[in-house]
């Protein structure tokens, strides 16, 4: 049966096109050098053990060097014949030093050996996503500190709210990846266990050390039950899931800069260099790269559902469905790794136009909330001021004036708790300045906040 790892009770060869349906190795031979380092570990513990000598795990050791160098250079020949990617490392081990190659799978199975390349897969994907996630929480950081002045509407309903400052927007991002990447590293703990030993299902008769191998191979302990090892994929589920709701994140950042870069908002300039134009439109700058990382949103959450959906009707233990796992998986890692890289690289060149942000700050009654807590302040309480205020905008408006534009006389008609100090309360500055309390945009507050952020950055 050629290359096959499981020819021996098979009579006939395997069907053309169903040899090609079953292959994985198109999209698994990426996980080459968490198999090759998992292999490299369990061959040094099977010679611990004493079940391979000294000399020979030496051999096998140096052997799987050179296939890990040869696929890394791209000289590697992949054939579909051979299924997957751990059979066609070992079928590469036997053809470089014959039969001894043919003892690296005592004890072990592919069910054991392709949850502990997963594992370590996510493992190693986590770590450099989380530090994608510190990267892209210093570019809005740099951003907030070069804007540190800037004051821009808040909204809710896509309304004109309260006057913020852009810092203090920009930090409510940099919160949501906080709790972004504190996910992943609690999920962490639970992906970087070793499944190995597992055998196919039930354990394996040979005197393996568990122990040593998960300490070879940096991982933080082992798996309790050999059939949960082999048959969940909870971990990559989790790492999909958190991968979602960071992209539900990003997309939301770049919802954002869509809006603020079009002419009716007018708030930001995208650099050239990460803006496109139109072919036919030539005033068109378009921005194609918050509009992907909103689009590739779409397709994470669908890799977690997909997954989820193929997991959701398996029996115990390994089944072939759990192939189907690895391409959602590898799609949502790139995607996730891309688009902090190419956002982090455009947050950092983004110009916010101060002038609009301002004029946008001081049109639209945003010192409204401000004015019903200065009439508290003179002692009306505040259901009656908010009612009052709304009035007062109602006459506003059909003036064509801002509650600033109203003069004292105008004013002391809905109140005569207002004197000439109210004028410092519609200012939106000074809004901004009275909202000092923990958590709110006040500059003392922002600034703190920003403190805090740079030190949680450099804590690592
Ligand atoms: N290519 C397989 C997968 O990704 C590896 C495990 C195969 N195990 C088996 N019993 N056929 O799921």
């Amino acid at each position: 049966m050629g290359g096959k790892l499981w020819g021996g009770r098979f009579k006939t060869g395997t069907d053309k096109i169903a040899e090609s349906f079953n292959a994985s190795i198109h999209f698994d031979k990426r996980l080459f050098r968490e198999d090759i380092e998992a292999s490299m570990a369990y061959s040094r513990m099977l010679a611990k053990q004493g079940i391979l000598s000294k000399d020979e795990a030496a051999t096998i050791l140096n052997a799987l060097k050179e296939i890990y160098g040869e696929i890394e250079r791209g000289d590697f020949t992949f054939d579909e014949t051979l299924e997957d990617i751990h059979t066609h490392i070992e079928r590469a081990l036997i053809e470089r030093i014959g039969p001894l190659g043919e003892t690296l799978h005592t004890g072990r199975s592919r069910n054991d050996q392709i949850a502990l390349d997963e594992r370590l897969y996510v493992r190693n994907s986590t770590f450099r996503i989380i530090n994608l996630i510190r990267e892209f929480q210093s570019s809005l950081i740099g951003l907030a500190e070069k804007n540190h002045d800037l004051i821009m509407p808040g909204y809710t309903h896509l309304q004109r709210a309260q006057p913020v400052l852009l810092a203090h927007h920009l930090l409510a991002y940099y919160e949501m990846l906080k709790r972004d990447k504190e996910r992943y590293e609690e999920a962490l703990g639970r992906t970087n266990v070793l499944p190995l030993g597992s055998g196919a299902l039930a354990g394996t008769t040979f005197n393996i050390d568990r122990e040593f191998l998960s300490k070879e191979l940096k991982m933080e302990g082992i798996t309790a039950n050999s059939m949960d090892a082999v048959s969940d994929r909870d971990y990559i589920v989790e790492l999909m899931f958190i991968s979602t709701l960071l992209m539900m994140h990003l997309s939301r950042l770049c919802e954002e800069l869509i809006i603020w870069s079009t002419q009716e908002f007018d708030f930001i300039e995208i650099s050239d260099a990460f803006a496109t134009g139109s072919s036919i439109m030539p005033q068109k700058k378009n921005p194609d790269i918050p509009e992907l990382i909103r689009g590739k949103t779409g397709r994470v959450y669908g890799n977690l559902i997909s997954l989820l959906t193929t997991m959701k009707g398996l029996p115990l233990t390994y089944n072939k469905d759990m192939q189907e796992d690895k391409e959602p998986l590898f799609d949502t890692v790139d995607t996730v790794e891309r688009s902090l890289t190419v956002l982090s690289g455009l947050l950092k060149e983004i110009d916010f136009k101060r002038e609009s942000l301002k004029k946008a700050t001081e049109k639209g009654y945003l010192v409204a909330t401000d004015l019903a807590d200065y009439l508290v302040s003179r002692g009306m309480t505040f259901r009656k001021a908010h009612h009052l205020v709304g009035d007062m905008i109602l006459s506003a408006k059909e003036k064509r004036k801002e509650l600033r534009e109203l003069d004292l006389r105008e004013m002391k008609r809905f109140s005569t708790l207002i004197e000439d100090d109210v004028y410092e309360w519609l200012d939106p500055i000074s809004c901004i300045k009275r909202r000092n309390a923990s958590g709110g945009t006040g500059p003392e507050t922002v600034k703190k906040a920003l403190t805090k952020a740079k030190e949680e950055l450099h804590e690592r």
